[in-house]
């Protein structure tokens, strides 16, 4: 049986880049929540996940997946587009969790001004800090309503300016300060025009993914977290978050980061 509000409608939850690593342990953490009616699941291509296409055997509609490339501002206004058709009124959490560091197109991290590229740096620019902000843009129609609703934007402890005292990373520091300072921005206009929503910066600690796994080997092991204790934790963060903490950078433990 539907565990719904109230006043009778669905609790709507929406993880943008769910095909694996955090995304999809937090698609999988939603869909086990009593209070989560139905999960939105997006990706680039969602049909070739085969762990999606697993949860969506095991939990029927509970979860619908949906396409979504970020770096295509008409693929995310479609999303959006298909999400309102789908019979959806109200979005009550919505992660932005799509990042790249590293491709199997040669994108990797810069170790010197030497390594730099303006194209990689294009493309982890459009992937990492413009993606969340045009997701909002679109999905903000779905944001505003008179229910608490979370925007939690997926960042890294990396992109805090005053926290870099190691250099390097170019383009994936930069494109995670300018993402903080969009999710700042949008909090500010949000507690103008949008006030049930809390939008929060989040950084998951270390991450055993695709994404930090060449990276993982100076990582204690008891600091690099599973992709499932990552998202119990973001999820209790975002539990615990009050509208003052709309516009925060928040860490996995609920830690400010300064940034
Ligand atoms: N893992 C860590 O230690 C760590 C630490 C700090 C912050 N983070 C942040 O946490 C978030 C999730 O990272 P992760 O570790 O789960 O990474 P991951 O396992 O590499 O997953 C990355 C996700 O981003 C999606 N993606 C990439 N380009 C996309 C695009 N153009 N449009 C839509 N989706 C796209 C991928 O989908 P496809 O299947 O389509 O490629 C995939 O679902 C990222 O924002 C990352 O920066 C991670």
């Amino acid at each position: 049986m539907k565990t719904q509000q109230k006043n009778g409608r669905e609790r709507i939850a929406l993880v943008q880049g769910a095909s694996r690593g955090i995304g999809l342990a937090l698609v999988e953490a939603l869909l086990a929540r009593p209070d989560v009616d139905r999960v939105v699941a997006t990706s680039r291509r969602p049909e070739e996940s085969a762990s999606l296409a697993r949860l969506k055997s095991e939990h029927g509609h509970k979860l619908s997946t949906l396409p979504l490339d970020v770096t295509e501002e008409s693929s995310i206004a479609q999303a959006a587009e298909d999400v309102a058709q789908n019979g959806v009124e109200r979005i009550h959490w919505l992660f932005n969790c799509a990042g790249v560091l590293h491709d199997e197109a040669g994108l990797s991290p810069e170790k010197k001004i030497e390594d730099l590229r303006p194209e990689a740096l294009e493309h982890i620019f459009r992937v990492n800090a413009f993606g969340p902000l045009l997701v909002a843009k679109h999905f903000l129609p779905l944001l505003r309503h008179p229910d608490r609703a979370i925007l939690a934007n997926l960042s890294a402890r990396v992109g805090s300016i005053e926290d870099n005292h190691l250099g390097g990373w170019y383009g994936y520091r930069a494109s995670k300060a300018a993402q903080n300072m969009f999710t700042r921005t949008l909090a500010i206009e949000f507690g103008r025009r949008a006030r049930n929503v809390i939008c929060v910066a989040l950084h998951p600690g270390t991450v055993d993914t695709n994404l930090s796994r060449p990276f993982q080997s100076n990582v204690p092991e008891a600091k690099l977290f599973d992709p499932q204790q990552a998202a119990a934790q973001l999820l209790r963060v975002v539990d615990d978050c009050t509208a003052e903490q709309n516009g925060c950078f928040l860490a996995w433990d609920g830690q400010p980061i300064p940034w």
